[in-house]
C-alpha cells in the first residue's frame, strides 16, 4: 500500500502519451490539447485541469487546483505517439472522424499532421468489421510484441521523453476468456504458441508493462483483466487501470441510479436505447464486440441497485441496452432511457432522457486525465489496480474479492481522498459535527 504523504518523483522532462488507435477518440483528444495549448479552447471535462480540491474544514477555504495539489505533468510536455491500421495521419483521421469543425483542424494542420501512426498489430479475428494495410507481419504473437517494444524505444528515443504511459482507444475486440490467461507463464507460453486467445489488445499491453509504461483501457476488452497481466503489473511495478471510458448513456446511469437508489425509490425497469454512426458504431454491430459492450454496461445497475440487498425495490427489474449502428448521426450519438420507477405505495412513475451528446467530445478529456494520472501514479510507484481511477470507466478493475464501485460520487470522493492521501493531507468524510460544537 502507497504511504500517506508519498513521495512523488517530479514530472520533469516530455511525457509520451501512447495511443493504440488513431480514430474518433484519439484525434479529438490530441486536436484538443493542441488547440488549449495555443489558447484556443478551455479544458472542459478534464477534472486535472479545471477541478478544485477541498482541503482540511470547510470554514479553512482552501480550495487548489488539483493540478496545482499534485504535480501533474503540463501539457505543453505531453507528446504523442499511436499506431492504428490506417496510414491517416492526425489530421486526416480528425477529418474522417468528422467530430470536430475543419476550421479548427485546419489552424491545428501543422501540430497534427505530424503524428503518424506507427503499423498496428492487427488480426480481423478479433474485430471483425474493419481491415487495413498499416499492419505489423510477424511469425508469432512473441515476434509481435519484440516490433511493438523496438517502436517504443524508437518513440521514446526520438521524442526524448522522459517517461511514457498507454491508452487503449482502438475498438472494440471480441469477447474471450480463457485458462491461457491465468498466469503470465502460460500467458507468454500461448503468445509463442500464437495461441487465438491472445486478442492484440493484450500484445500492446504486454509490450507496454514489459517496456515500464502503465496502461490504461478505454475500450470493454478483457485486455488487462487478466490474472496474468495483473501478475506483470506487480512483477514491474507498474500501474493499470480500465476499462471502457464512461460516457454517454452509463455517465448519466451512475448519476441517475445512485439518486434513485438514496431515496428509496423502486425500480421495474430500465431501458436504453441508442443511435450512433461513427466507426465504433459499425464495430459494434458485429454481435462479437457487441458481447463486449454489453457486459461492460449491463453490470452496471446491479452493483449500484444491489438488488440482494434491497428484494422489495429492485429484485425484479428489466434492463436491457441496445445500440443501433445508423450512419447519419456519425459521432453526435442520441441516447434514450426509459426508466419505470416506483414511489410510496407502489404508485409507478416514469423518467425520459434524450441525451443528444457527442460520444468523443466526453470521452477525450477523459484520455487526458487517465494519461496524467498514470504518469501520477507511475512517478509514486503505486503499483497494479488503480481502482481510484474508477471514475472514468464503465467496467472499473478492482481487486479480485471485491465488488466494482459505480456510483459516480463514490469514486470522485475515491479519487479526491486518494490525492488527499498521497499529499499527507487530512481525508474529508464530510461528517462536519464539529462545525456544530
Ligand atoms: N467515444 C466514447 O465515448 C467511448 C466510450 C467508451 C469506450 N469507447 C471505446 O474507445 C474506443 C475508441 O473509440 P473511437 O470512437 O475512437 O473508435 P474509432 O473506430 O473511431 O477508432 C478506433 C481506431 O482503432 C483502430 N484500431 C482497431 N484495432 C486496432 C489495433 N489492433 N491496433 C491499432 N489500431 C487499431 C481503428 O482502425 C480505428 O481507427 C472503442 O473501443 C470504443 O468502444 C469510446
Amino acid at each position: 500500500m502507497i504511504e500517506k504523504g508519498a513521495t512523488i518523483a517530479e514530472p520533469k522532462g516530455k511525457l509520451g502519451v501512447l495511443l493504440v488507435g488513431l480514430g474518433a477518440v484519439s484525434t479529438t483528444f490530441i486536436a484538443g490539447v493542441e488547440a488549449i495549448k495555443k489558447g484556443l479552447a478551455k479544458p472542459i471535462g478534464s477534472l486535472t485541469q479545471m477541478g478544485t480540491i477541498r482541503l482540511g474544514k470547510r470554514t479553512d477555504g482552501r480550495s487548489p487546483l488539483i493540478k496545482d495539489f499534485v504535480p501533474l505533468a503540463d501539457l505543453k510536455d505531453l507528446v504523442f505517439g499511436t499506431w492504428d491500421i490506417f496510414e491517416e495521419n492526425a489530421y486526416d483521421a480528425a477529418m474522417h472522424a468528422g467530430v470536430l469543425e475543419k476550421e479548427l483542424l485546419v489552424r491545428l494542420k501543422p501540430q497534427l499532421s505530424k503524428v503518424k501512426p506507427m503499423a498496428a498489430v492487427f488480426d480481423q479475428e478479433y474485430v471483425k468489421r474493419l481491415s487495413g494495410t498499416n499492419v505489423k507481419k510477424g511469425k508469432t504473437k512473441m515476434d509481435l510484441a519484440r516490433q511493438l517494444m523496438a517502436d517504443m524505444a524508437e518513440f521514446k528515443k526520438k521524442n526524448r521523453c522522459s517517461r511514457m504511459v498507454m491508452v487503449w482507444c482502438a475498438s472494440t475486440e471480441v469477447f474471450i476468456k480463457h485458462p491461457v490467461h491465468k498466469t503470465l507463464e502460460s500467458f507468454e507460453q500461448a503468445m509463442r504458441d500464437n495461441h487465438k486467445a491472445i486478442a492484440p489488445s493484450m500484445i500492446y499491453a504486454y509490450v507496454a508493462l514489459k517496456s515500464g509504461v502503465g496502461f490504461a483501457n478505454g475500450a470493454p476488452n478483457l485486455t488487462v483483466d487478466i490474472p496474468a497481466m495483473r501478475e506483470l503489473a506487480e512483477k514491474q511495478k507498474l500501474p493499470l487501470c480500465g476499462k471502457d471510458f464512461k460516457t454517454g448513456q452509463t455517465l448519466m446511469k451512475t448519476m441517475i441510479a445512485p439518486g434513485l437508489k438514496s431515496r428509496m425509490l423502486g425500480l421495474n425497469g430500465w431501458y436504453s436505447t441508442n443511435i450512433l454512426g461513427n466507426r465504433d458504431g459499425e464495430v459494434l454491430d458485429d454481435p462479437g464486440s457487441f458481447k463486449t459492450k454489453e457486459e461492460s454496461k449491463l453490470s452496471v445497475l446491479d452493483y449500484i441497485l444491489q438488488p440482494e440487498k434491497y428484494p422489495d425495490l429492485y429484485g425484479h427489474y428489466t434492463h436491457l441496452v441496445k445500440i443501433n449502428y445508423y450512419p447519419p448521426r456519425g459521432d453526435n450519438k442520441e441516447g434514450w432511457d426509459n426508466i419505470d420507477i416506483f414511489g410510496w405505495l407502489g404508485y409507478p412513475m416514469q423518467i425520459k432522457i434524450d441525451f443528444l451528446c457527442r460520444d468523443s467530445i466526453l470521452a477525450a478529456p477523459i484520455v487526458l486525465d487517465l494519461a496524467l494520472f498514470m504518469d501520477l501514479a507511475q512517478r509514486t510507484g503505486m503499483r497494479g489496480i488503480q481502482e481510484w481511477l474508477s471514475f472514468y470507466f464503465k467496467s472499473p478493475m478492482c481487486a479480485p474479492k471485491l465488488y466494482p464501485e459505480h456510483d459516480l460520487f463514490i469514486q470522485l470522493m475515491k479519487l479526491k481522498n486518494t490525492l488527499r492521501h498521497l499529499r499527507g493531507e487530512e481525508l474529508i468524510t464530510h461528517l462536519g459535527l464539529e462545525y456544530y460544537d
